[in-house]
């Protein structure tokens, strides 16, 4: 039927195309697939280049250790577990090793001899804490602590010193932000090389030799390493010796310190003996932002930093093998504590933010933000604390309500 008018023409495409339909329902059907399947690719597309669809898996060694480490690690472990599971695009598996005294006791080995090659497998480490009073402290250190640290040239020792919104401070009068400052600690050598003797012991010429032991490249890269990082936070940076009683190692330390300075013209340089540093910590903690020290000063001065922004509860560490060849190892800086072991009441904010540095190591920042982040929400609220924030909450009250926050910050 053919009609003269613009209507007539309207009329007649439409009922050709219901015309072509009525006979072509394959081609249509054919059609309507295609788009489907081209829109399914499109978000699929889009998933996969958010990295949706390639689940990163972290394989996670976990050493609970003795006292309050299994009880902290626990609450740690279950806040990675549920940012994985909020993120959905990365995973954690976690393999569990029963080390340190208690296994001392039953086997005659803290750690079993193949520990380090079972361990090299891992992308990090995560330890609570290692130390009984029925075994000698040197043991439970040197035989898995620093056999780790060592072995894994894990030589940077890293701790925040920062005081978090809602954390108790000793000092009165202090600005939250004086107190923020980051400890790079020598980790692999220095007074804690293991070096010495012990001569005729027992006899009256007994004689102990603890020899440190500071290398040219184990100085440098230390050195390097807090310099780097104080570049590129724009930050200053302090070195911490002792060059004028330790006149062979401090000496050496103090050179190195200027001589790699040169290299870094843009960051403004501090130095000072350990001493006069641990008063400044306490007076005017504003003076430090990043600071590098040797291991047994980084080792005193940051339980010191630990009392001024908020106490053990509250400190973290990691140890870092920077060049990524071997697993880092993430940790609370407190050890067991025995007094207050089995009864449910340690602080895992400790362990909970050390799992924080764990994340950052892997480069979710974000997720190590939130986490402190959370952990400030728990700290201002003060509705859910332990004993040492004058709370009556369990560790495990506490864990919990660091997921809860976590979960309202999402
Ligand atoms: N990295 C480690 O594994 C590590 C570090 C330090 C000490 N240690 C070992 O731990 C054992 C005990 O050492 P210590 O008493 O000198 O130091 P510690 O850190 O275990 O305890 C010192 C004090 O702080 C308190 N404290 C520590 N962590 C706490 C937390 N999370 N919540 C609430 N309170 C907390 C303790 O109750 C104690 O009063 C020793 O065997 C020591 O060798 C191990």
């Amino acid at each position: 039927m053919l009609v003269g008018d613009e209507n007539g023409l309207y009329k007649n495409c439409l009922l050709a195309v219901l015309f072509f339909i009525g006979n072509n329902v394959t081609i249509v059907y054919i059609f309507l697939q295609l788009l489907i399947f081209c829109k399914i690719k499109f978000i699929l597309k889009v998933i996969k280049k958010k990295g949706g669809l390639k689940l990163e898996k972290y394989k996670i060694a976990v050493i609970p250790g003795d006292g309050i480490g299994t009880e902290v690690i626990a609450e740690g472990v279950k806040v990675l577990e549920k940012i994985a599971h909020i993120d959905g695009s990365f995973a954690f598996s976690f393999d569990y090793f029963p080390w340190g005294c208690e296994y001392y006791c039953k086997t005659g080995k803290v750690m079993d001899d193949d520990g380090l090659e079972r361990l090299s497998k891992f992308d990090a480490i995560y330890l609570g804490a290692v130390g009984a009073p029925n075994v000698p402290d040197h043991i439970s250190l040197r035989d898995l602590l620093i056999k780790i640290r060592q072995g894994f040239d894990q030589y940077v020792n890293l701790r925040p010193v920062k005081l978090l919104a809602g954390a108790p401070c000793p000092i009165k009068n202090i600005n939250r932000e004086d107190i923020n400052m980051v400890v790079i600690r020598e980790n692999s050598e220095g007074e804690y090389a293991g070096a010495g003797d012990w001569l005729y012991k027992g006899k009256e010429q007994e004689v102990v030799l603890q020899t440190s032991v500071f290398s040219r490249k184990g100085t440098e890269r230390i050195i390097r390493y807090a310099y780097e990082l104080a570049r590129h936070e724009n930050k200053t940076i302090t070195s911490i010796s002792k060059g004028n009683a330790l006149n062979y190692s401090m000496v050496f330390w103090d050179e190195v310190f200027s001589e790699v300075g040169k290299e870094y013209p843009d960051v403004k340089q501090y130095t000072y003996l350990v001493d006069a540093a641990a008063m400044f910590f306490v007076k005017d903690p504003a003076r430090f932002q990043v600071v590098v020290t040797s291991n047994l000063f980084g080792d005193i001065l940051t339980d010191l930093g630990a009392a001024i922004a908020g106490g053990m509860g509250l400190a973290a560490g990691a140890n870092i093998n920077p060049e990524k060849k071997y697993p880092s190892m993430f940790e609370p800086i407190h050890g067991s504590a025995p007094d207050i072991a089995g009864k449910g009441i340690a602080n895992p904010m400790a362990s909970i933010w050390s799992a924080a540095q764990m994340l950052e190591f892997f480069g979710k920042k974000e997720w190590s933000n939130k986490i402190i982040r959370a952990i400030e929400k728990v700290l201002t609220e003060k509705t859910v604390l332990t004993a040492d924030f004058g709370g009556k909450a369990s560790t495990k009250a506490v864990g919990e309500e660091i997921i809860r926050q976590l979960s309202l910050l999402c």
